[in-house]
C-alpha cells in the first residue's frame, strides 16, 4: 500500500489537467485537455471561454485520470487543486471540484500555489531535490528567481517589472504575425537558421536591483519590424533568433549573478518557457562552473498539469498543511488564503 495517493487537478489558464501521484512524486497518470484549439483563433486566452471549457472537460477527465492510474476513488488518500494564481473562473472551477470531491470523500484538502508547484515539477519521477537551491519559474505570467531553503520555505530574488518571459514570446509572435502561443513557434524558427551572436539591448535597473523586463524587447522588435520589414521566412527566422537570444541572455545573467551570490546545490527550474531547449542548455552551462545540480523537468511536466499539484500537495499534506472546505481561489499571486493547518 502506498503511503500517499493524491488526485490534483489543474484549471488556472487554458489547460485542464487531473493527476494521481504516489508518496509525493511518482506519477501513476496525468492527463491534460489543452483548449489551445478554441483561444487560437483570438491570438491569446478568453478566460469566460476557458472557465466553460473546464467545466465541460473537468468531470470527464477525473473519471479518465482515474482509470489510468488503475486507482478508485476509495483509494484516494487526499485531493489537491490550484488556488492561485491564474483566471479567477477558472480557478473557482478546480476549486470547486476539489472541495466537492474532499467532503464526499472525506479526503483531506491541500490548495496549491501555481507557480509553486512549477518548480516543485522537477521532483516528479525524479530524485528530491538538493537544498537550497535556486528556483527559477519562467511561465506565461510569471518570471521568477527563488532561494528555495526547502519546499514552503522560499526568498524572492527578482521578479519581472513588466511582461513575464512567456508573455514576451507570445506577444513578438504577434508581432510578427505568428502563431499562438508564440514560445514553441519561435524557438523552431529560431532553431532553422545558423547561430549567430547578435542581440538586442539588455534591460539595466536603474536601482541596480536584479529584476528582470521585457516590454523594451518586445518594442525593440516592433521598430526593427517597421525599419526592416519580414519579407522572407529567412528574415522571420532571423529575427527569431536574436529574440530568443535576449532573452536568454537576459535569464542567464540574471541566474549567473545569483549562482556566484548563493552557491545554490540544486538550480530548479520549471514554467511553460523551461520546454525551450536553448534556454536549457544555457543554463546547464551556466551551473557548470559552480558544480550546482541543474534540475528541469521533461517539457510535460514543464507547461501547466497537474501532476506538479497532486506532488506538491502530498507533500503539505504530509507536512500537515490541510485546507479547510471554505478554501476559495485567487487571480492574485499572493494566493487566496494561507494554509489552514487542522
Ligand atoms: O507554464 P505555462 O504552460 O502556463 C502558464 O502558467 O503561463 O506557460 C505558457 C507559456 C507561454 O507563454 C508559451 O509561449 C511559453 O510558455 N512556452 C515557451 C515554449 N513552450 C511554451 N516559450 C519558449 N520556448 C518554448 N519552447
Ligand atoms: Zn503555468
Amino acid at each position: 500500500m502506498p503511503k500517499s495517493l493524491v488526485l490534483g487537478i489543474e484549471s488556472s489558464c487554458d489547460e485542464t489537467s487531473v493527476a494521481v501521484v504516489e508518496n509525493h512524486s511518482r506519477v501513476l497518470a496525468n492527463e491534460v485537455a489543452s483548449q489551445m484549439d478554441l483561444h487560437q483563433r483570438y491570438g491569446g486566452v478568453v478566460p469566460e471561454v476557458a472557465s466553460r471549457q473546464h467545466l465541460h472537460d473537468l468531470p470527464i477527465l477525473i473519471k479518465e485520470t482515474l482509470q489510468k492510474a488503475k486507482v478508485s476513488y476509495d483509494d484516494l488518500t487526499g485531493i489537491a487543486v490550484t488556488d492561485a494564481p491564474g483566471l479567477i473562473g477558472a480557478l473557482l472551477v478546480g476549486v470547486s471540484a476539489a472541495k466537492g470531491l474532499a467532503f464526499r470523500l472525506h479526503l483531506p484538502l491541500s490548495v496549491v500555489h501555481h507557480i509553486e508547484a512549477h518548480l516543485y515539477a522537477a521532483q516528479l519521477d525524479a530524485e528530491p531535490v538538493r537544498f537550497p537551491a535556486l528556483g527559477l519559474a519562467v511561465s506565461g505570467g510569471h518570471t521568477e528567481l527563488y532561494v528555495i531553503e526547502d519546499w514552503g520555505k522560499y526568498r524572492l530574488l527578482a521578479a519581472t517589472r513588466d511582461d513575464a518571459a512567456g508573455e514576451a514570446f507570445d506577444k513578438v509572435a504577434k508581432l510578427m504575425g505568428l502563431g499562438y502561443p508564440g514560445g514553441p513557434i519561435i524557438e523552431k524558427m529560431a532553431n532553422s537558421v545558423p547561430e549567430e551572436k547578435g542581440m538586442f539591448s539588455l534591460s539595466k535597473m536603474k536601482d541596480k536591483s536584479q529584476d528582470f523586463s521585457f516590454s523594451g524587447l518586445k518594442t525593440a522588435v516592433g521598430i526593427e519590424i517597421r525599419k526592416n520589414p519580414l519579407v522572407t521566412e529567412q528574415d522571420k527566422a532571423r529575427l527569431a533568433a536574436k529574440f530568443q537570444r535576449t532573452v536568454i541572455e537576459e535569464i542567464s545573467a540574471r541566474v549567473r549573478v545569483a549562482l556566484a551570490e548563493h552557491h545554490p546545490k540544486s538550480l530548479v527550474m520549471g514554467g511553460g518557457v523551461a520546454c525551450n531547449q536553448t534556454l536549457r542548455e544555457a543554463l546547464r552551462r551556466e551551473c557548470a562552473p559552480f558544480q550546482t545540480e541543474f534540475r528541469v523537468p521533461p517539457p510535460h511536466y514543464c507547461s501547466d498539469n497537474a501532476a506538479m499539484i497532486a506532488g506538491l500537495g502530498s507533500y503539505h499534506l504530509s507536512q500537515g498543511r490541510q485546507a479547510t472546505l471554505s478554501a476559495t481561489a485567487s487571480a492574485s499571486p499572493s494566493g487566496a488564503q494561507p494554509f489552514l493547518i487542522q
